[in-house]
């Protein structure tokens, strides 16, 4: 078999990949380890930027997001119990919309099979070759078969986790990584958030932080140790956690109830140098990890597809390969600078086990410095709604 393009991993990454190619003409094959319904079970953050939103329109799966998602012009920082609100629209003139992961990926599996694309779900032993020269092939297990494909181009979308960045000898490529001394504990609910705008708190007792997917559906998180064990967070401890957290507003309005998912999740901060080598390029989670702090996971992983698809289309166009060549720096260019803004919210708003009371003054003068400053709220706001691209 051949197809002009192999994307392994259908996350969003993948997904978005592979209908923005489709819609311009390239044939791709999607190959994907989990089940759709695995993909779909994972949980993770819903808040994307105007560019995110841009792309999908342009993918042609905006339209639920469109009638369901919700626009914020803002975000309130909480400190010591005492909120202050950033306002996004105010300073950059854009908001972020609140649509969960989950339903851009499920949007994006819906127009991946009304195209009649390829998709092949619960694929085994996922191998590359061949990138460094002129004919990629990937190998794969499916159905209890061995199947190889050749084609032009290898799309690495599969994650952190993934096989793609491993294919890659270890000389060509440098790793670079902070892990945090804290993980998230997130808990999802059918109840109405308690407020209309996220609250990212920073209070003794370690950060908070209130989001949403919907009216009537929220989603909250409290930093906990990274020894803790869903298991020993009952949803009444988490709750009651959760309310400690807040200011007392938000604590006497708190609407609880049974969580519907419940997990704990690591931070990290993680980037691969560069994001191709040969015919193999890497998007998303498989070259970058940011803490969630700033909601920049989907984002980033959007943007190099934005990078990558338009690196594509034109070398199919036109035959030239100046866009393939731009596209590791480009990506790369931004996505340091996500990194930094992810660490810097991360820093701003936890409880770091040995950063002292020194560190705490710290947090409290930059915080009043966001606030009494236009300068500094513009800077967290033109981060928080998304860096302009290039070109
Ligand atoms: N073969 C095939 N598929 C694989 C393999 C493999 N060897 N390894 C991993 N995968 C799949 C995973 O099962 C997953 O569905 O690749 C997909 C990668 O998807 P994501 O982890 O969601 O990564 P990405 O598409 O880059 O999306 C980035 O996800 O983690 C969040 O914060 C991040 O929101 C951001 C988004
Ligand atoms: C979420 O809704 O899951 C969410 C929102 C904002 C973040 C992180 C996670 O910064």
């Amino acid at each position: 078999m051949r197809v002009q393009v192999v994307i392994i991993g259908a996350g969003p990454a993948g997904l978005l990949l592979g209908q923005l190619l489709h819609r311009a003409g390239i044939d791709t094959l999607i190959l994907e380890r989990k089940s759709q319904e695995y993909v779909l079970g994972r949980i993770r953050a819903g808040v994307l930027e105007q560019g995110a939103v841009d792309l999908l329109d342009e993918a042609g799966v905006g339209a639920r997001l469109h009638a369901e998602g919700l626009a914020h012009e803002g975000i309130e920082l909480c400190f010591s119990g005492e909120r202050h609100r950033v306002d996004l629209q105010a300073l950059t003139g854009k908001h972020v919309t609140v649509y969960g992961q989950t339903e851009v990926t499920r949007d994006l599996m819906d127009a991946r099979t009304a195209s009649g694309a390829k998709s092949l779900y619960e694929v085994d032993d996922v191998a590359l070759a061949g990138f460094d020269g002129n004919t990629p092939t990937v190998r794969y297990l499916h159905q209890g078969r061995v199947h190889e494909v050749s084609c032009d181009f290898i799309a690495g979308c599969d994650g952190f986790h993934g096989v793609s960045r491993d294919s890659v000898p270890a000389q060509a490529l440098r790793q670079y990584e902070r892990v945090y001394p804290f993980g998230w504990l997130g808990v999802l609910a059918d109840v109405p958030p308690v407020s209309d705008e996220l609250i990212y708190a920073n209070h003794e007792r370690g950060f908070a932080l209130c989001s949403m997917r919907s009216h009537t559906r929220s989603r909250y998180y409290v930093q906990c140790s990274l020894d803790d064990h869903v298991d020993q967070w009952s949803d009444e401890r988490f709750w009651q956690e959760l309310r400690s957290r807040v200011d007392s507003e938000a604590a006497e309005r708190l609407i609880t109830g049974p969580s519907i998912e419940k997990s704990i999740a690591p931070l990290r901060s993680f980037v691969a140098e560069p994001m191709r080598f040969g015919r193999l390029f890497l998007a998303g989670d498989a070259a970058h990890i940011v803490p969630p702090t700033g909601a920049k996971g989907l984002n980033l992983a959007a943007s190099d597809v934005r990078y990558l698809s338009r690196a594509l289309i034109d070398h199919y166009r036109t035959g030239t390969s100046t866009e393939i060549d731009a596209y590791s720096d480009k990506c790369l260019r931004r996505v340091w600078k996500a990194v930094r803004f992810s660490w810097w919210m991360t820093s701003l708003l936890h409880r770091f086990p040995d950063n002292g009371e020194i560190g705490r003054k710290i947090q409290e003068a930059e915080l009043s410095y966001i606030i009494g400053s236009r300068a500094a709220s513009t800077s967290l706001a033109e981060n928080y709604v998304g860096l302009p691209f290039e070109d």
